[in-house]
């Protein structure tokens, strides 16, 4: 049986009350009927001191077990994540037996404040870093339950919050990668495999955790997407892979050409026709090498602008007279149409020449002899435009993407016999990104192509 502080005192008071009643009629015989203690008069007056007895008792009693009462409440607020009123403790502190216990219940709710609002706060933050980091975070119990998932990691895996075993997972992303193996690998170590899902590329890195005793208490799954270095991975590759085959056809020809002549036997005419064609190679080789060169310059940004004021209508006169005799040697007719009132332009002068010559040139190869390619300038909201149309053999829509990508040849056979080297359109994008312009190419095959350029007339 459980024993109330407040039952105690008030049955206290009675007894006190009722002892000390029969006590003082006892000892004051005269002054009330003492033949009958239990007389009618004494029974009422014994009541009604009882009754005041009882009334005062409930107030002290109340009054010495409030503060416990207080305290227990506090103690329950606690427990459901919540903080008691400290001023209404602080009450208690009216009683001298109660004070050491209030202000010791006050200093640990203190402490406990302090102690969750830390707790709070960390968690808090980790939350706020897990749900804004670049990469996904999957954090399994050791049963391979999900116990936590940021946005990242749904978005790369395109997993759902139903989704929630390490098993489920695994599945879609077709992972043959047993739970206890991840769990338990030797020395504490990680586990990385690659994935790929839809266009992203993925590096996956499992990672048991442990408790402070070295217990194991799950596993994190970090997700990481590595799409653009393994892209750049590939540009890489395939870069190299096609300076080699740009360097290994010409130097074949040479190499067998100049063997055939040294072998001798061979007519005058053979020799001067073998020794053209080590020459020509000879000057494809070297072209190449300097277009690599100027790429690479604009790469490390070491080849430098040097804009001035230019004289658009000139300048473009200057880049028809380049051209103009490979463009007679295919018949083509050349025509420059400028607009009467004709802004300069505020570029480099060498890299707008060499911008304008490479289209010029691109129109004057891809187009059929005989063909008509017209060059129209004009001021455009405060830009000059320069548009070069040509009417030759166009580049297929699916094919204009990739058109200024290093070594992109639409018809890589045709372009090679035609000396093309397939870098012409991405210096040219390099350069005019270099003199703040813009470039666009538009096109129909077998209808022809309309390269449109426009240029700053001003410092911008
Ligand atoms: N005016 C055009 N008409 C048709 N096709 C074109 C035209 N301009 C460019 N192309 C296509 O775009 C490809 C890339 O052009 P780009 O100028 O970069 O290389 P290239 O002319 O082959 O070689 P390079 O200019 O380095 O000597 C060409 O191979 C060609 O297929
Ligand atoms: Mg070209």
């Amino acid at each position: 049986m459980k024993i109330s502080i407040k039952k105690i005192i008030r049955a206290m008071s009675i007894i006190m009350v009722v002892i000390v009643y029969i006590t003082t009629i006892i000892l004051s015989k005269s002054y009330i009927q003492t033949d009958n203690i239990f007389s009618m008069n004494n029974i009422i007056v014994l009541g009604v001191l009882v009754l005041i007895a009882y009334i005062v008792s409930v107030i002290v009693s109340n009054k010495c077990v409030m503060p416990i009462k207080r305290i227990e409440k506090g103690m329950r607020l606690v427990r459901d994540g919540k903080f008691p009123d400290i001023s209404r403790i602080r009450k208690a502190n009216d009683i001298k037996e109660y004070k050491q216990l209030t202000d010791s219940y006050i200093s640990m709710l203190r402490v406990i404040r302090k102690n969750t609002f830390d707790l709070n706060s960390q968690q808090s933050k980790t939350e706020i870093i897990l749900e804004h980091m670049a990469d996904g975070v999957i954090a399994f119990t050791t049963e391979g339950q999900v116990v936590h998932m940021n946005k990242a990691a749904m978005r790369m895996l395109n997993l759902t919050e139903n989704e929630d075993t390490y098993d489920v997972i695994c599945s879609k992303l077709n992972l043959n990668l047993n739970f206890d193996d991840v769990m338990y690998l030797p020395n504490y170590k990680s586990v990385e495999v690659k994935a790929d899902i839809d266009d992203l590329s993925l590096s996956i890195v499992f990672a048991p955790f442990f408790s402070d005793e070295l217990n194991p208490m799950g596993v994190i799954m970090i997700v990481r997407n590595i799409t653009d270095s393994v892209k750049t991975d590939n540009v890489r590759k395939e870069f190299v892979a096609n300076v080699s085959h740009e360097l290994k056809t010409p130097l074949t020809s040479i190499r067998g050409y100049s063997e055939t002549i040294m072998n001798g036997d061979l007519t005058y005419q053979e020799i001067i026709k073998f020794s053209k064609v080590i020459n020509q190679e000879a000057n494809r080789m070297s072209r190449l090498v300097s277009d690599l060169l100027q790429l690479s310059k604009m790469d490390y940004n070491k080849l430098s602008f040097n804009k001035t004021t230019l004289n658009t209508v000139e300048m473009l006169k200057r880049v028809c007279e380049k051209v103009r005799f490979e463009a007679e040697q295919k018949q083509h007719k050349l025509e420059l149409i400028c607009a009467e009132q004709m802004p300069p332009i505020y570029v480099d002068k060498d890299s707008i020449e060499q911008i304008v010559i490479n289209i010029l040139t691109n129109s004057i190869k891809y187009t059929p002899d005989g063909g008509l390619i017209k060059i129209y300038a004009g001021p455009v909201q405060n830009r000059v435009y320069i548009k070069v149309i040509d009417n030759g053999i166009g580049i297929p829509q699916k094919d204009l993407d990739r058109i200024f990508e290093r070594f992109y040849r639409v018809d890589k056979a045709r372009s090679r016999k035609m000396g093309g080297t397939g870098l012409g359109l991405s210096i040219v994008k390099e350069m005019v990104d270099g003199n703040n312009g813009t470039i666009n190419i538009d096109s129909k095959l077998d209808e022809g192509t309309e390269v449109t350029m426009t240029f700053p007339t001003s410092k911008e």
